[in-house]
């Protein structure tokens, strides 16, 4: 299903009252997490439900989906900093995961990261941003669909492009959930906005299935839910609903 909206708060709102339908539902489940620019406004509609006592985050479980390796978790490009900065600092205390990747081993975190996901039953609900390759988390082009959590080498446009905003360059690698760890959650909400996102977003969801855009593996799953502006949805008129 794909749902176009005149504005990103619009968005964010719908994004965050699934989450908040989700867990009203179930207060336990097992949220996964993105990062970028594009949740930025269901966080701040997330926090709003929280504060007016519509929605209770304390039971659930939260995974994000992949932080930079060889950055404390304070370093603002960290995805961990992100986090904190942008909801889990502004709610009681919660059960939050992100791949800890200021170790010396990271393959291992992965693997352990992958096991945790396991043990916790998988994602009921998993967000997701896309990026202007085709990446969800970090699984870069060519990632084969059969991933587990792993060590992920970056594209060099993926750095250029997430270095930006820092003045300094964001690391090569990641530990990032893999694709086939993405797919087995019951449900799945990729938001998408902004016309730099059309052209990617229009080629994997109407292109081939092919690992070269890591995104179109998501035409497979059954309960595909797709929150693009109307910028990003440019490409998808005949789609939507
Ligand atoms: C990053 C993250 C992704 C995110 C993507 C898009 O590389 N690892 O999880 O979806 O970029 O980011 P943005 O929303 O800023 O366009």
């Amino acid at each position: 299903m794909i749902k176009a909206f005149e504005t990103e708060r619009e968005l964010g709102f719908t994004a965050a009252s699934t989450l908040a339908k989700q867990l009203i539902q179930n207060e336990k489940s097992v949220i996964a997490l993105p990062t970028g620019a594009t949740p930025l406004p269901m966080y701040e509609a997330l926090l709003e439900l929280i504060r007016f006592g519509i929605v209770d985050v304390e039971s659930a479980v939260f995974f994000n989906l992949d932080e930079y390796i060889g950055i404390s978790p304070e370093d603002p490009m960290a995805y961990a900093f992100y986090m904190n900065k942008n909801l889990f600092s502004h709610v009681p205390k919660v059960f939050h995961r992100i791949p800890k990747a200021d170790t010396d081993s990271p393959e291992q975190e992965a693997m352990m990261y992958e096991n945790e996901i396991r043990k916790a039953g998988g994602f009921d609900l998993c967000f997701l941003g896309i990026g202007v390759d085709g990446h969800i988390g970090f699984n870069e082009p060519g990632t084969p669909f059969d991933s587990k959590t792993h060590v992920s080498d970056l594209d060099p446009s993926t750095v250029e492009r997430n270095s930006k905003e820092f003045g300094r360059k964001v690391p090569k690698s990641a530990i990032t959930v893999g694709l086939k760890t993405i797919m087995r959650s019951k449900h799945i909400i990729l938001m998408a906005t902004g016309e730099e996102k059309s052209a990617i977003l229009k080629e994997a969801l109407t292109g081939r299935v092919d690992p070269a855009v890591p995104a179109s593996i998501l035409q497979l799953h059954s309960n595909l839910t797709v929150l693009v502006d109307q910028k990003a949805g440019a490409g998808l008129q005949d789609q939507r609903q």
